[in-house]
């Protein structure tokens, strides 16, 4: 089915399909998501990297030529200059390339808020822009490393409230348990590749370890006794995952071990993990995943360097605190609500010097009624209401009504209005 190409011009335009503008009361829960991840990774280490949204479409090949994401997902295209680029699909890669570019000191602790392109199918919790918090870590092999990234994960979720949520394992081994374990599946498959559906049928050949994770009924028939690649970790993987989960243990961390678990990006090596919300539809209810991918940084270049970190979905995260009804949306923060009916001067020039003296002040325009403006007021969820009527300003002075705390509403001199109010609302905060 081929969707129009262009909105007819009687129509007005509409975001493009699968993306959405994000307006406020919603975006201030947005913004807050962010400032507590970022406080959240701020502890333990992490500074916050800023990446260009587009890249080499090169850069992004590296996680998988198979893989969906890079087969059929991205936004490429040619700049003016005939260099081929494409927006960036998640946050990973581009955080790799900027390490081989800059080489800072290891371990090197990121973290992003980025904006991502993917030309999926869109429905709720699956859009074509979607927005990743995440983390990578470079230059550290130390499973204990992984058990960080993890519990950083972990606890994020159940700092914002969240409790419907399961962390499921895996591990994908090293380099070469992994390529072996492709190899072996992939005989496995084209032994049955009559049996299976036909859409998994047909990534026998470029991704084979994504039929393990299917969800059609006739492939999870038919390839129940699928060799696990938990049984065909070399001692050095086993070792490593084994002190990953006791760390998790340690720390009372809730985990399943699945060893179907297979994410939808080829550079994963050794723990892989997803977090899933049992308060959303079973298809996008992965708020956040990841993993290591040791050897990521070697093949855009760099020197050998083990990594790890994570993705998480900021509208599937909203989404999942919808259903569990937590982390509600921020109260308006204003304090001041200057209302002025008297021709506006006062309005003007104290909205400006309050927000001087650092006090967060709102205020009426096109000269509405009293009413309308303290309904406006009312609505800011200001703490005082400076009103200015024709009474006030023909003596030279505001009245401060506290609009929400017992007080009585009085007058002072417009002259000593700032001082006055920033008295007034520091006795009310107490
Ligand atoms: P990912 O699993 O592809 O991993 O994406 C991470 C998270 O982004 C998902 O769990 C989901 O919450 C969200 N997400 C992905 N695609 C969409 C979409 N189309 N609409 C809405 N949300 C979406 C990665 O991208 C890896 N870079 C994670 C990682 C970091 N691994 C190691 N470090």
């Amino acid at each position: 089915m081929s969707e129009p190409t262009s909105t007819p011009r009687s129509e007005p335009f509409k975001a493009p399909v699968g993306t959405r503008d994000v307006l406020p009361p919603e975006s201030g829960r947005w913004q807050a998501l962010v400032g507590a991840f970022a406080a959240h990774v701020g502890r333990a280490g992490f500074g916050l990297v800023q990446n260009p949204m587009f890249e080499d479409l090169g850069v992004f090949a590296r996680m998988g030529e198979g893989t969906d994401v890079v087969r059929k997902e991205m936004y490429d295209f040619r700049d003016k200059g005939d260099r081929h680029l494409a927006l960036r699909p998640e946050g990973t890669a581009s955080v790799a390339r900027a390490f081989v570019q800059h080489r800072p000191a290891t371990p090197w602790k990121v973290w992003y808020a980025a904006p991502s392109f993917r030309y999926e199918r869109p429905q709720a919790g699956r859009y074509r822009q979607h927005h990743q918090l995440g983390v990578e870590a470079l230059g550290s092999a130390d499973p204990d490393l992984d058990v960080e990234v993890v519990a950083l994960l972990w606890d994020f979720y159940a700092r914002l409230g969240l409790q419907r949520v399961e962390l499921v394992l895996n591990s994908m081994g090293t380099t070469e348990d992994r390529r072996r374990y492709v190899e072996e599946i992939r005989r496995y498959l084209r032994a049955r590749a009559g049996e299976l559906d036909p859409a998994d049928a047909e990534k026998i050949e470029h991704h084979p370890m994504r039929v393990l994770d299917s969800k059609r009924p006739a492939t999870i028939d038919a390839i129940g006794d699928a060799p696990r690649i938990t049984d065909r970790l070399s001692d050095e993987a086993a070792g490593h995952f084994e002190r990953v989960r006791a760390g998790l243990v340690a720390l009372e961390i809730p985990f399943r071990l699945e060893p179907r678990l297979v994410r939808g990006l080829d550079y994963y090596t050794h723990t892989t993990f997803e977090i899933v919300s049992e308060a959303l539809d079973a298809a996008q209810s992965t708020i956040g995943g990841g993993g290591r991918y040791d050897g990521l940084v070697e093949a855009l270049g760099g020197p050998p360097t083990p990594g790890i970190g994570f993705g998480s979905g900021v509208e599937r995260v909203l989404l999942s605190c919808d259903a569990e009804g937590v982390f509600a949306e921020p109260e308006p923060t204003v304090d001041v609500f200057v209302v002025d009916t008297a021709g506006g001067d006062v309005a003007r020039d104290l909205s400006v010097e309050l927000r001087r003296a650092g006090i967060a002040a709102e205020r009426g325009f096109d000269g509405r009624s009293m009413k309308s403006q303290m309904k406006s007021a009312g609505r800011s969820g200001a703490e005082v209401a400076v009103i200015v009527g024709p009474d006030e300003a023909a003596a030279g002075c505001v009245t401060l009504r506290p609009l929400h705390a017992e007080g009585e509403q009085r007058q002072v001199p417009r002259t000593d209005a700032v001082g006055e109010i920033a008295e007034l609302l520091a006795r009310l905060s107490h």
